[in-house]
């Protein structure tokens, strides 16, 4: 079918449509007010930091503990930077958790404990752009603003069949966004869209039958549903390597040290480690001369792999069994079964957990 055919799509259509149908299918998410009310800025904007990035399962459990534990933004802010970063551990991106927490002391010691009205001045604050300031408009203070994540951009382009692909498309999606950004109920409209993104206008497979916007979409009715957005052609990422060192006592201790403060992971804890070369590079020579102290190192089987937003890695990972009395400079030791409380990145985990795993004697070890 040609575009030909295509019935033009008004804003206050599609908005009606929208609303009418998150009005019976909104998902209930704890950071959500109940119908008719507004959630709070602070937990509109913990949550939105959270999910950049990540998904809903993934943040659940991270929202309700930071929230039980630092109820207001007050008590984020007084918070020492190593706790929040111990519990955003495994959350990933964790330059999110350095920057939540330099806005929160910002806004308690600048703002009287309370988010700037402006969306001019939110911007300003660490951690927060376009995106999480249009969320925070509309969600928590009920402004119009024009609210678009990845979600929202696929809505746009099936809806009005916008074939330039992305992340060209940006612009002329967005232009679709300020044209159909309600006054009335702002903050409905954006959680709206992203919930149909998530649910039912989804990256594979859209369930365009039970969609609201079906009589009209563009993409539907030209057959792209499945095609659109169309993606530009992006250089698969970098390989990078290294080697990582699992020193465990005799008491089930390991050894694990700071990573420095900038960088990646910057701030976390990690077990030692080489530094991450690139497959340009020539293969270390030499791994063992990076291990942390001198010991009985040996390879354990396999490697351990993980993927970030630049790069994928593959690690090499060493164990050796020491004595009670090493302590290299800038390391410390924690009981394997105590991780859990330590700022322990997903990676840093899988390779003890690798180590653990593939190590005679250690089966009965658990992580904690
Ligand atoms: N993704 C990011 N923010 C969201 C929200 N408020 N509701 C649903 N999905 C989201």
């Amino acid at each position: 079918m040609g575009k030909r055919c295509l019935v033009p799509i008004k804003p206050a259509w599609v908005v009606q449509r929208l609303l009418r149908w998150y009005d019976a299918h909104a998902r209930d998410l704890p950071w959500r007010a109940a119908p008719g009310a507004r959630a709070g800025p602070y937990r509109v904007w913990l949550s939105e930091i959270m999910l950049q990035q990540t998904t809903i399962k993934a943040v659940t459990p991270y929202y309700a503990r930071f929230l039980a534990r630092w109820p207001d933004i007050e008590a984020l802010g007084a918070a020492h930077l190593d706790d929040v970063l111990k519990a955003w551990a495994g959350l990933g991106y964790y330059a999110r958790a350095r920057n939540l927490h330099a806005c929160a002391r910002i806004i308690a010691s600048s703002h009287g404990g309370r988010f700037p009205d402006s969306e001019h001045q939110r911007l300003t604050l660490p951690g927060i752009g376009p995106y999480t300031a249009a969320a925070i408009a509309a969600i928590a203070f009920d402004r119009r603003a024009v609210v678009v994540d990845g979600n929202v951009e696929r809505v746009l382009a099936r809806l009005f069949a916008v074939e330039n692909p992305l992340p060209r498309a940006k612009k002329e999606l967005r232009a679709h966004a300020e044209r159909l950004a309600p006054e009335h109920r702002p903050g409905d409209f954006a959680q709206a869209m992203m919930d149909l993104g998530a649910t039912i206008c989804t990256a594979r497979a859209p369930s365009c039958g039970r969609c609201p916007f079906a009589p009209r979409c563009a993409g539907l009715k030209m057959g792209l549903q499945d095609a659109l957005p169309a993606k530009a052609y992006r250089k698969p990422k970098p390989v990078r390597r290294g080697a990582a060192f699992v020193a465990m006592r005799a008491d089930d201790a390991i050894l694990l040290r700071k990573r420095p403060v900038e960088g990646l992971l910057g701030g976390m804890t990690e077990v030692p480690g080489s530094p991450w070369r690139d497959n340009k590079s020539e293969a270390d020579p030499d791994p063992l001369s990076h291990a942390p102290l001198s010991g009985a190192w040996v390879p354990v089987p396999g490697v351990v792999r993980h993927t970030f937003s630049h790069f994928h890695l593959e690690l090499a990972v060493f164990r050796a069994r020491v004595g009670d009395d090493i302590k290299p400079e800038r390391c410390w030791w924690t009981p394997v079964n105590e991780l859990g409380a330590q700022a322990l990145p997903s990676v840093m985990r899988k390779i003890v957990a690798h180590a653990l795993e593939n190590s005679p004697g250690s089966r009965n070890q658990k992580m904690g």
